[in-house]
């Protein structure tokens, strides 16, 4: 058996902006453990093939890219995660709309998608890890200790979706918000290789009218009484 498989791994799948790019960091922080970001990989990848003025269409080109791009994720001072591609940091493009629609668009690759995926098992190292994405427990790590499925409705995505934007100085429309929101579900719910859907054995949680701290509250609990059944404590602290 390979030595990462007694890892632990809580896996936190949903849409855009279900908020769990923010529940998973903080989850994280409190367990101690790592942290995959996937969908900055798929975002970054977009970077890179934008830079080297790629067809975003080319399949076949932009998984050569894959083995080509120097990706990096540090921590900064304030204890922010911050991305860097090919040693420049990218963390201000990598969260733009265009950007995550780019990733939308190549995500739809089955050959993008299993060149990044290898990356992506690199991240399980000890104590744990915590791993969000749209096919984290159905595909990159379906063996998880633990999987969470993360939504809100579309109404509620986009609202916090539009507040940051406008929070950031970036002028939106609701509207357009919302209609984005459904395309890129649309895209990332259809596609023939790993599309977002629940994963077998997760718990579904709706945080339409949760705040981030009951949240995290309930996934920890979760985690306390669905232990794995391998006779271990999962690797969480008593
Ligand atoms: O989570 P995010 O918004 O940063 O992801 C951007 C896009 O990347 C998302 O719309 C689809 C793709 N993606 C994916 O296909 N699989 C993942 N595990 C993560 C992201």
């Amino acid at each position: 058996m390979n030595e990462r498989a007694n890892i632990p791994v809580l896996t936190i799948d949903g849409p855009s902006g279900s908020g769990k790019g923010t529940i998973s960091k903080r989850l994280a922080e409190r367990l101690g453990w790592n942290y995959l970001e996937s969908g900055a990989l798929y975002r970054a990848l977009g970077i890179a093939a934008i830079n080297k003025k790629l067809d975003l269409s080319n399949a076949k080109k932009l998984t050569e890219l894959v083995d080509g791009v120097d990706l990096e994720f540090k921590r900064n001072q304030q204890g922010r995660w911050v991305t860097y591609l090919d040693g420049e940091e990218i963390q201000r493009q990598l969260q733009t709309e265009k950007i995550g629609n780019v990733a939308s668009k190549i995500a739809v690759f089955p050959d993008v998608r299993r060149s990044l995926l290898a990356k992506q098992l690199t991240f399980r190292q000890s104590p744990g890890l915590v791993a969000d994405g749209r096919d984290m427990g159905s595909v990159v790590f379906p063996s998880a200790d633990y999987k969470v499925y993360l939504t809100a409705s579309t109404e509620e995505r986009a609202k916090r979706r539009y507040k940051q934007l406008i929070e950031k100085g970036i002028s939106a429309n609701l509207r357009d918000v919302i209609q984005d929101v459904e395309k890129r579900d649309q895209r990332d719910k259809n596609r023939s290789t790993s599309p977002l859907m629940v994963p077998e054995g997760a718990v579904y949680i709706d945080s339409s009218c949760k705040t981030i701290d009951e949240v995290v509250q309930q996934v920890l609990d979760t985690l306390k009484t669905n232990r794995p059944n391998n006779g271990t404590n999962g690797g969480l602290r008593q």
